[in-house]
């Protein structure tokens, strides 16, 4: 398993480009499979999840090639309407094939996904507004079984705001006979870029970017050409990343309305974040100087859950104590026993972390444990004295493109160590 090697504590300088969001190219992906013909999405970023997603649509049949950050799909031929579960137990963002397989085929069989390592993660709101619309759902043997003669429009309210249930239900709807209200929708720009994509293959769906979405089926879509929003959690990681190591960096293609939670806890720690013509200016106050704040996560546009690990990292070094609260997942703290080896002073009780600052961190050998955690790791050891090891960053490379050559390029002293012992 490849290995990052990080020795902290220099200040870094110069521009880095943000990539597309993982997690607007995956809804994307799996919408290709409502209509025939060929899909081009652009600014697709290079990661593991979406070779993993491209595996899983040519699985069903899919002829998908690859030009730069470009992505052509072409879903002429879909025989096969499985996810199987070899390939959704290393993502459960396959499960988006389902809303869409069902739209458009009147089945689907779609492995549960398993548990993951931040929590349980159900999809029963996922399956509840596919009832709601007509499908018969049984589950068996691991898989999720849908069938339907055609969907139908249905009110569905999500007593959680789920980002991948509104997705997979809005996909759904746009085929269904009748118009869809989904109550409580998720606002996350990942969900908006999804509706703004459906909208120009066809679909009619109002409400975008609220909590409440109303679509009017039709009876068919057609293939687009499009180009996804950037990473806002890629991007709120460099802006992290200039705090703690006190850099002035240069942060090109974001979007900052999508980004406005995170600025303003960002501020609050005394990193100076200003919109510039060419990009957002970012400058981390001098190290020792960080203030702490207190942090919430929540659907956006509160700030974001994706946020949370990188943020506990940041503020492990902030002049105070700062309580982090995790509202979304049941177990999404794994990175605090390693940034402990590195000396960071954090204290867990239920969901909420108490985080009081340290003078300095020490580089140790450390592990990924899940992606975002990952993140947290690699800011952490940016700050630290001395080299830290980080081991298992294939969870790194599931969400960050080419991480070690944008930090290399701002000056860091980060290498990747090939393969080596399981
Ligand atoms: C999406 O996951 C993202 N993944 C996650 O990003 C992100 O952390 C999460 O939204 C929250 O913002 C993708 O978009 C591919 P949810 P998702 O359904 O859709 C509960 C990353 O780091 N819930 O919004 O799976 C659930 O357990 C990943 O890029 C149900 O109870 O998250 C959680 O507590 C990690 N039943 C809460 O809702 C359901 O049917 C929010 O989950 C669905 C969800």
């Amino acid at each position: 398993m490849d290995r990052l090697l990080i020795t902290g504590g220099r200040q870094l300088s110069g521009a880095v480009e943000i990539s597309g969001a993982k997690n607007a190219a995956l809804p994307l992906m799996a919408s290709t499979i409502l209509c025939k013909g060929e899909t081009l999405l652009r600014n697709i970023p290079n990661l593991k999840d979406i070779k993993t997603m491209s595996e899983v649509l040519a699985n069903m049949g899919a002829a998908i090639t690859v030009e730069g950050s470009c992505l052509r799909i072409n879903t002429d031929t879909l025989l096969n309407k499985e996810a199987p579960y070899e390939l959704v137990k290393t993502m459960r963002a396959s499960v988006l094939t389902l809303g869409p397989m069902v739209a458009r085929f009147g089945c689907a069989k779609v492995s549960l996904p398993g548990g993951c390592a931040i929590g349980a993660r159900p999809i029963n709101l996922h399956l509840m507004g596919l009832e709601k619309m007509g499908a018969k759902i049984t589950l068996s043997k691991g898989y999720v079984v849908a069938k339907a003669k055609r969907l139908k429009g249905a009110t569905i309210f999500c007593d959680i705001s789920t980002v991948t249930g509104t997705e997979n239900l809005m996909m759904a709807a746009a085929l269904a006979k009748g118009r869809t209200i989904i109550e409580n929708a998720a606002r996350e720009p990942e969900v908006e870029d999804l509706a703004n994509a459906l909208n120009k293959m066809g679909a009619k769906i109002a409400g975008i970017g609220s909590s409440v979405i109303e679509i009017e089926g039709v009876d068919e879509l057609h293939p687009v050409d499009y180009a996804i929003i950037p990473d806002r959690i890629e991007t709120g990681t460099f802006i992290s990343i200039a705090g703690i190591t006190g850099s002035n960096l240069l942060i090109k293609n974001c979007r900052y309305d999508h980004i406005l939670a995170i600025v303003e806890k960002l501020r609050e720690t005394g990193i100076t974040i200003t919109q510039e013509e060419d990009g957002l200016r970012v400058i981390g106050p001098p190290p020792g100087t960080l203030r702490p704040a207190d942090v919430k996560t929540m659907p956006f546009p509160g700030f974001p859950t994706d946020m949370q690990a990188q943020f506990i990292a940041l503020t492990s070094l902030a002049a105070g104590t700062s309580i982090v609260k995790e509202t979304i997942f049941e177990n999404r703290y794994m990175h605090v026993a390693e940034l402990r080896r590195m000396g960071a002073n954090i204290e867990i009780e239920d969901n909420i972390a108490t985080v009081r600052g340290v003078e300095k961190l020490i580089g140790a050998p450390v592990m990924a444990t899940d992606l975002r955690a990952s993140a947290s790791l690699v800011v952490a050891a940016l700050a630290a004295e001395g080299e830290t090891v980080i081991d298992r960053i294939y969870h790194l490379d599931r969400g960050y493109e080419k991480i070690e050559d944008k930090i290399s390029n701002l000056g860091g002293n980060i290498t990747r160590v090939k393969g080596g012992r399981a």
